[in-house]
């Protein structure tokens, strides 16, 4: 069941009205923990590694192990390529065996968007692999450089980009962010019901971390099958490392583990909100 493509995981939470969690990935730890969530609750999983934090996580290294563990999973899951900036990159991830790639070209003239993603869905197909683009930016960053400021995505440029490309999955703005949200989150379920209306391209949500259970549910209901989580997992590992490391005694296995076991625990939380859990069986 293991390593499939993001489309089909997409396409089978549609009828079934769930959300598939994407969830970011740093290193080994990372990836044991989020599988075994994903194990854990029975639930198709998202596994992703963002262009932006290939300089901790080199894609050489990183890339293979996710693919690795995918393919040794118990459930099905899709390797994917997160706010992929370059179609060289992306190509490098495509050859590793990813199954899904994101282009974002959220920050282009929408003109230079739609053309770059034709490009990249072009060399994805020949790859068999699944594409999301982006319409509108979110504000804050994917890894921590780029800060930018919040533009809500416009249902028709949802509606242009799906039609003008063909891809599997359009992320779009509504207020959500990147990292930690600085006050009250205050997300536009009208965008995404607009664009729902307009579009039966799977909508995606980025900037998972600090959206609330109700407001999650209500992004599904609106038609989001995909949701990224990155900032709530790095948080989760990060903070049981420093945990562990005020014990007396301390050896490098144990704090593996308790980055891994804290991974999980995070992972799980957010599958149980997504409504996938007890999913895998029926992929
Ligand atoms: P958070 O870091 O806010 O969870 O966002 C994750 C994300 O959208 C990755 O693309």
């Amino acid at each position: 069941m293991p390593l499939v493509n993001m489309r089909s995981l997409l396409a089978q939470a549609e009828p079934a009205g769930y959300a598939v969690g994407a969830f970011n990935v740093a290193n080994m730890e990372m990836i044991l923990g989020t599988i075994r969530a994903a194990e854990a609750c029975r639930s198709p999983l998202i596994l992703q590694v963002a262009q932006g934090r290939l300089a901790h996580s080199p894609l050489a290294l990183i890339g293979p192990m996710m693919v690795a563990a995918a393919r040794a999973a118990s459930v099905p899951v899709a390797v994917h390529f997160d706010h992929g900036r370059d179609v060289e990159t992306i190509g490098q991830a495509l050859a590793l065996g990813f199954t899904s790639v994101m282009i974002d070209g959220s920050h282009l003239p929408f003109e230079e968007n739609l053309a770059l993603t034709r490009q990249v869905k072009r060399l994805a197909d020949t790859h068999g692999a699944a594409v999301e683009a982006e319409v509108g930016q979110l504000g804050g960053s994917e890894d921590d450089e780029e800060a930018r400021g919040m533009l809500h995505s416009d249902p028709e440029e949802v509606r242009a980009l799906a039609e003008g490309t063909g891809v599997d999955a359009i992320a779009m703005s509504i207020g959500n962010a990147h990292g930690l949200y600085k006050g009250e989150v205050r997300l536009r379920f009208s965008l995404l019901e607009t664009a729902r209306r307009l579009v039966s391209t799977p909508l995606v949500l980025h900037g998972g971390t600090g959206i609330d259970a109700a407001d999650f549910q209500r992004c599904i209901r609106c038609g989001v099958r995909k949701i990224n989580i990155a900032t709530a997992s790095f948080l989760a590992a990060e903070g049981a490392a420093r945990t562990y490391a005020e014990q007396p005694a301390c050896d490098w296995f144990r704090l593996s583990a308790a980055m891994a076991d804290a991974t999980r625990s995070n992972v799980i939380e957010h599958i149980r909100i997504f409504g996938s859990e007890g999913k895998a069986d029926a992929s």
